[in-house]
């Protein structure tokens, strides 16, 4: 019997609805191959609706949202509407409400995609990043005071608690000892890297540092150590990727880096992610943003969403799919795409989707 999967779709703002089609294309063209059914709910969040009617999640709508298997996300952001509410209000919101405490993004270039980086290619940018994702500077607490002033103080604070340190900590020990290079048959090792700052954020980073390793030493000693400093990690992520497996880090450190990380992959075209509650409903998505000035026009590139539909399936248990998909944008990206920018693949955005698609 096939399994049905009941998933929350939210094309969003801008290029999101083109992109989403295009991933709903080709996790559909797989489902029939690989045995499963997509139930689609469609949820309007995102700018118009705020323009709309002046609010920006109704109440209940994550409640609402938890009854879902996954929810799969275009992008929010919104030209008209002022930067920061749409994505405090929905992203970060939802993230915060659902309990997605890890932030999966991959760093991968997929073969023919050009990477900035001088000789470095597919078997060199291979890694993935563990993003704490409702913790650190994040969580808003904080406050300013003599607003508008010459005196004004500001403060943002970085607040981490060892709950949420340790359980970001063991969702990336797992990951490291499932999908770490040495599982995957790339290299001698399972290696977890600890990305931190524990040389000047010497509270919260050696926080994180000593329950890495104890909890390494004691429930994972299968799995390598290392630790970077963040300043660092951007230095090698540049000049040798090939030393990362899975690296972990806290919110904001973790934001940062996977852009740099994206742009190594061949852009945000291809970047996609997940924010993850392992014990709960999880979002997907592509993490380039809505970029309003290719609406409409089929020209976005649609790989990130459909790489992110991949990601969505590999974590609803639908591995061998979610394998195949990755296959079939490798296969697109190795043999036809001129390029990862808008306007620039040689194909439309439809057309993309159509090649991925076909592939099954
Ligand atoms: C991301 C984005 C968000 C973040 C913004 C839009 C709030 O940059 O998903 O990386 O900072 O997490
Ligand atoms: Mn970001």
């Amino acid at each position: 019997m096939s399994k049905s999967y009941n998933i929350a779709v939210m094309p969003g703002d801008g290029t999101g609805p083109e992109v989403v089609r295009e991933g709903l294309k080709v996790l559909n063209a797989a489902a029939s191959k690989f045995n499963y059914k997509l139930e689609l709910t469609e949820f309007d969040y995102g700018g118009d609706r705020y323009l709309r009617t002046g609010e920006v999640l109704p109440a209940g709508a994550a409640d609402e949202l938890k009854t879902f298997d996954a929810i799969y996300l275009g992008a929010i952001g919104h030209p008209d509407v002022k930067p920061g509410i749409l994505e405090t209000g929905i992203l970060l919101k939802l993230r915060f409400e659902l309990d997605q405490y890890i932030n999966l993004r991959p760093v991968k270039l997929y073969p023919g995609v050009e990477s900035p980086l001088k000789d470095k290619g597919p078997k060199e940018i291979d890694y993935v990043v563990v993003r704490e994702n409702t913790g650190g500077i994040y969580t808003g607490i904080g406050g300013t005071s003599m607003k508008g002033t010459a005196q004004e103080v500001a403060v943002q604070n970085m607040v981490y608690s060892r709950f949420q340190v340790e359980r970001a900590l063991r969702y990336s020990f797992e990951y490291a000892r499932k999908f770490g290079k040495k599982s995957q048959g790339k290299g001698e090792a399972n290696t977890l890297g600890l990305v931190g700052k524990t040389n000047v954020l010497t509270y919260v980073y050696d926080l994180w540092e000593r329950a890495f390793h104890e909890i390494g030493k004691a429930e994972y000693p299968d799995v390598k150590r290392e630790y970077y400093h963040v300043d660092a990690t951007c230095m090698w992520m540049v000049k040798s990727p090939e030393w990362f497996d899975v690296l972990v880090t806290g919110n904001m450190f973790g934001d940062i880096i996977t852009d740099l990380g994206a742009m190594t992959q061949g852009g945000m075209g291809i970047a996609a992610g997940g924010n993850i509650n392992p014990e709960g409903v999880s979002m997907f998505e592509p993490i380039g943003g809505s970029a309003p000035k290719y609406t409409g026009q089929n020209v976005i590139n649609p790989l990130a969403a459909i790489c992110a539909g991949a990601m969505m399936l590999e974590t609803l248990g639908e591995i061998e799919a979610a394998k195949a998909i990755e296959n079939a944008v490798s296969k697109v990206t190795a043999t036809k795409l001129k390029s990862m920018s808008a306007g620039k693949m040689g194909y439309s955005t439809s057309e993309v989707g159509d090649l991925v698609a076909g592939q099954f």
